[in-house]
C-alpha cells in the first residue's frame, strides 16, 4: 500500500490533530510512546506522520514532502502557500486581534508602529483602513512590544487571552477568525486522491459532528 505523508503541527494544536486522525481510522500507535522522534509510521493503514513547527506546515505541503498536512488559517492567510485548502477542521480556534495598552489612543495624524508575526496581515488590515503604519517584525512574545515601547500595537493570535491578561494588555480590534485547515498539495491530491479524500471524509463526519 502506498503511503501518505502527512505534516502536523507540532505543540497544542497537534496532539488534538492527531487525535482526530485517529478516531477517523488512521492511527498510528508509535506516535506516543516517543516525545523526541518526528516521524512515525503505520504501514497497515498506509500513513506517516511528522511533527513540524505549525508555520512550516504549508511549506511541506506546497513542495510536495507532505501530501497533506493542518495548519492554522492565519497561516494560509499571511504566506498564501500554493497549496489546496480541503477542510476546516474547527479546532484551534482563535482570533488575529490588535492588542495595545489599555490606555492607548491612536493619534492617526502620526504612524502607527505595529509589531507582529503576521506583518502581510497586519499591513493588509490597515491598508483597507488606509492608515499608515511601521511595521516591527518579531518572531514571537510579541505582547512585550508595546510594555517597552517598541510599538504602539501588536496584531497576533488571542486563544484564551492569558498572554494579554498577564502582560497588561487588552483587545482593542478583533479582525479575523482563525482555525485549523486541512491542506492538500495540489499535484498530489490528484495521484492520490482517492486516499487524501478517503481522510478528509473521515475527519469531516467526526468534526461535524463536533460542531
Ligand atoms: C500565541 C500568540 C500569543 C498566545 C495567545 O503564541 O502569539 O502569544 O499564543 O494565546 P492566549 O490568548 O491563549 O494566551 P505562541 O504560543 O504561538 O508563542 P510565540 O509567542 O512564540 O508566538
Amino acid at each position: 500500500m502506498e503511503t501518505l505523508n502527512i505534516a502536523l503541527p507540532k505543540g497544542r494544536l497537534g496532539e488534538k490533530v492527531y487525535a482526530l486522525f485517529e478516531a477517523a481510522g488512521f492511527p498510528c500507535p508509535s506516535i506516543k510512546e516517543n516525545n523526541r522522534k518526528l516521524i512515525f509510521e503505520n504501514k497497515e493503514v498506509g500513513v506517516r506522520y511528522f511533527w513540524v513547527k505549525p508555520s512550516d506546515v504549508a511549506i511541506y505541503v506546497e513542495r510536495g514532502a507532505a501530501d497533506i498536512g493542518v495548519c492554522g488559517k492565519d497561516i494560509l492567510n499571511e504566506y498564501r502557500p500554493d497549496v489546496y485548502e480541503l477542510l476546516d477542521l474547527g479546532m484551534g480556534k482563535c482570533d488575529m486581534c490588535v492588542a495595545g495598552k489599555a490606555d492607548f489612543v491612536d493619534d492617526r495624524n502620526r504612524t502607527l508602529t505595529v509589531a507582529t508575526k503576521f506583518s502581510r496581515i497586519a499591513k493588509e488590515y490597515y491598508a483597507a483602513q488606509g492608515r499608515d503604519i511601521d511595521i516591527v517584525h518579531l518572531n514571537g512574545s510579541i505582547e512585550i512590544a508595546p510594555i517597552l515601547g517598541l510599538s504602539d500595537v501588536i496584531v497576533d493570535i488571542v486563544e484564551t487571552g492569558t498572554t494579554l491578561k498577564e502582560n497588561n494588555l487588552v483587545v482593542l480590534e478583533r479582525f479575523l477568525p482563525i482555525s485549523a485547515r486541512l491542506i492538500a498539495n495540489k499535484a498530489n491530491y490528484k495521484f492520490r486522491f482517492s486516499m487524501i479524500e478517503r481522510v478528509k471524509q473521515g475527519l469531516k463526519e467526526l468534526t461535524e459532528k463536533n460542531k
